[in-house]
């Protein structure tokens, strides 16, 4: 009976327009400890809700074995969560990861990474969070033919990544149901073209053009109104010249920058303009992805 415990990255998707297909790793982690047993499924360190056969660290431990005809035994599992839960941080995604790469160590890694990512976005749906959980730094990923394809980008090295994370969570089926079915040409080629720009920038370390092209016309604009203080937020980070956007489906909301000035002067001011509490996390980018520990 073996054991491992797998380590994944937080992560934030989208980066403004790259909707459901641009993401990258941030040093926040969760653990995720499975131990082999007999029979049965036991689940701790995470609230009563998440301890059934439903939780996706099992969900996809499940789905890895049954694609390797492996029998489904029992397991204990501990999960070790230091990413915030329903903030738009990638926790559900990283569930996902380690439960698809915990069954497949245990089983002698039979399935490539590139497996896991099949498996596990055939669950989650679209693969900006997952690809960048597994691979780590920041990547675009599409899907062709129902299969996740996968690139890395180069970032700059000084970027700091400002975590804003409310008081209050935000399910991403609720972020999602807001989303118009249908956008115009012209919404489409913005994205597409500022897309293209926010990769570039961030590769060459220009805040400017970031500040520029961090802007969406897909999913932010139905969003806002679902995250309380967005707008006298985002107003004030514009302010400052940042690249600004919502992490994934939100609530959190990233501010990107070279200016290490500019943590002290939210700090300060956040509280001035917000309803809520607002805590801002400093993260660095996590260049590893997800690994065993
Ligand atoms: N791209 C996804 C979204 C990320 O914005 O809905 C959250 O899972």
């Amino acid at each position: 009976m073996g054991s491992v415990t797998i380590r994944v990255p937080a992560t934030t998707a989208n980066m403004g327009p790259g909707f459901d297909a641009f993401g990258c790793a941030l040093q926040l982690y969760t653990d995720v400890t499975f131990e082999e047993t007999e029979c049965g499924l036991e689940i701790t360190g995470c609230d009563e809700e998440f301890t059934g056969p439903d939780n996706l660290a099992y969900v996809s431990y499940c789905a890895v074995l049954s694609s390797l005809s492996e029998e489904i035994r029992g397991v204990k599992i501990h999960i070790d969560a230091h990413i915030p839960i329903c903030r738009g941080l990638g926790s559900s995604a990283a569930l996902l990861v380690a439960g698809a790469m915990g069954a497949n160590v245990l089983r002698g890694n039979r399935l490539s990474t590139q497996g896991l990512l099949n498996i596990t976005n055939a669950m989650e749906g679209h693969p900006d969070n997952l690809a960048p959980a597994f691979f780590g730094g920041l990547t675009a990923a599409m899907v062709d033919s129902g299969l996740p394809v996968a690139v890395s980008f180069p970032l700059h090295p000084e970027w700091e990544i400002l975590a804003l994370v409310p008081d209050f969570t935000l399910p991403t089926v609720k972020a999602r149901a807001v989303l118009p079915e249908q956008i115009s040409r012209a919404d489409a080629i913005y994205n597409i073209a500022h897309g293209a720009m926010v990769l570039k920038a961030l590769e060459l370390g220009d805040e400017k053009l970031l500040h520029n092209a961090m802007r969406d016309k897909l999913h932010q604009p139905y969003r806002k109104s679902l995250v309380a203080d967005y707008e006298a937020i985002e107003s004030l980070a514009r302010t400052y010249g940042v690249g600004f956007c919502l992490s994934g489906a939100g609530p959190t909301l990233l501010c990107i920058t070279r200016n290490k000035a500019i943590r002290e002067k939210l700090e300060a001011k956040l509280p001035t303009i917000t309803t809520h509490d607002w805590t801002i996390m400093p993260l660095h980018i996590d260049f590893e992805g997800a690994r065993v520990v």
